[in-house]
């Protein structure tokens, strides 16, 4: 729909937000789009302002005029942005906002917790004939806890006198309370109960829609007694809502090293912030790697589609990497506006062009460009 409201004016079906982002995030995201002009999509597409750049020139990566417009829209695409540590980050604002103090947060990690968006979703699937499967008959899908936990952003450096007071409150505490202020460091682990069960219903639900054999509750209970205990003992809770789903409970350490060992007995994890950012890098490179991982990041309002990888600075501009991680996230776009038919003829020409070979990105040892992979799905798609 054109903003003058012109006569003639048809409004669209879907109002999907589309966030570049900089770096390859630009070149994955036109690949995408492609894709969506051959799907036909009765949709708007509006272009968000995120990324390096407006840190750069306003001191924030995530403008505020983005969240508004992200407001008025069904769900986004998000490409990929740069980030880079504190100081680095700093130097390249422009002169005039050096020196007011501005911190650069993660806009992906802000736009998760300002929106609610609790579940991150993490297929991890095996496409058939795809050279870089570590075998053939994965496919897991991770629930991460995505609003809380270590990324709640409840950090201290310094420590000062009140919150040691506070802290020593607690026994273990006491051999920490001597430490000069400034050679400590905490960073808190909030866990909600409320945070704890929408993450493990959004998984127990996944499981019972796709008839899942198993679900697996990733967490450490014996060590990290109060917040792990609280996210397993929810899963024991919950699991009698869903007595046809088996499930297991397994630590973070020893998950890793299973998901090696025998990842295809694995149907969804279900995990909090930290340890599903960290599973879930495992299980994509069980199938695939970054050229693959995809991930939704979905609330009960709102949800936000992206590639797991990011904006690969050292590719960018060569029109290079693999678009099949945003391809499928799109996928789940589609699936969340409702469009199923779609989105699995989507997954469909994902799959013919993986198992035919005959396009191949350089991550799958072929010399086809970013485009090229899109154009080819894309045609697989409409000759079904
Ligand atoms: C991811 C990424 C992000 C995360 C970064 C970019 C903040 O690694 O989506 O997995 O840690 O969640
Ligand atoms: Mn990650």
């Amino acid at each position: 729909m054109g903003w003058d409201g012109a006569p003639g004016d048809i409004l669209a079906k879907h109002k999907i937000a589309i966030l570049p982002g900089d770096g390859v995030g630009v070149e994955v995201i036109e690949a995408a789009m492609l894709v969506l002009e051959e799907i036909a999509l009765d949709a708007e597409y509006i272009y968000g302002d995120i990324g390096w750049e407006f840190w750069r020139k306003e001191g924030n990566p995530l403008p505020d005029r983005t969240i508004e417009m992200l407001k008025e829209t069904d769900a986004a695409l998000f490409g990929a942005i740069t980030s880079k540590p504190k100081k680095e980050a700093v130097n390249e604002l422009a002169p005039e906002l050096r020196d007011k103090g501005l911190q650069y947060f993660s806009p992906i990690v802000r736009l998760r917790q300002e929106f609610e968006l609790y579940a991150n979703v993490r297929p991890a699937k095996a496409y058939k004939g795809n050279p870089l499967n570590y075998r053939d008959d994965i496919n897991i899908t991770v629930f991460r806890e995505n609003t809380e936990g270590l990324y709640a952003g409840v950090e201290f450096r310094p420590v000062d006198a009140e919150l040691k007071k506070a802290l020593g409150r607690h026994p273990k505490f006491a051999r920490f309370m001597d430490v000069p202020d400034d050679e400590l460091a905490i960073s808190m682990r909030i866990f909600t109960k409320k945070g704890c069960e929408r993450i493990i219903k959004a998984a127990f639900e996944h499981a019972r829609k796709f008839k899942a054999r198993n679900l697996t509750v990733v967490e450490k209970p014996n060590v990290i007694r109060e917040t792990s205990g609280m996210f397993v003992e929810t899963a024991r809770e919950m699991h009698s809502e869903y007595p046809e789903i088996e499930l297991w409970e397994t630590n973070i350490d020893a998950q890793a090293m299973w998901l090696v060992k025998n990842p295809e007995i694995y149907d969804v994890l279900v995990t909090s912030n930290m340890f599903g950012d960290i599973i879930s890098d495992l299980a994509s490179q069980l199938t695939g790697g970054l050229g693959f991982a995809t991930s939704g990041n979905i609330g009960e309002n709102y949800a936000v589609f992206e590639p797991v990888h990011g904006s690969a600075p050292k590719y960018a501009g060569q029109y290079k990497v693999n678009p099949i991680a945003t391809i499928r996230a799109t996928r789940m776009l589609l699936d969340y506006i409702g469009e199923h038919e779609k989105a699995e003829k989507l997954e469909r020409a994902i799959e013919i062009v993986v198992e035919e070979g005959k396009v191949k990105t350089y991550d799958m040892g072929g010399d086809a460009g970013t485009l090229d992979m899109a154009r080819e799905i894309a045609k697989k798609y409409s000759e079904q």
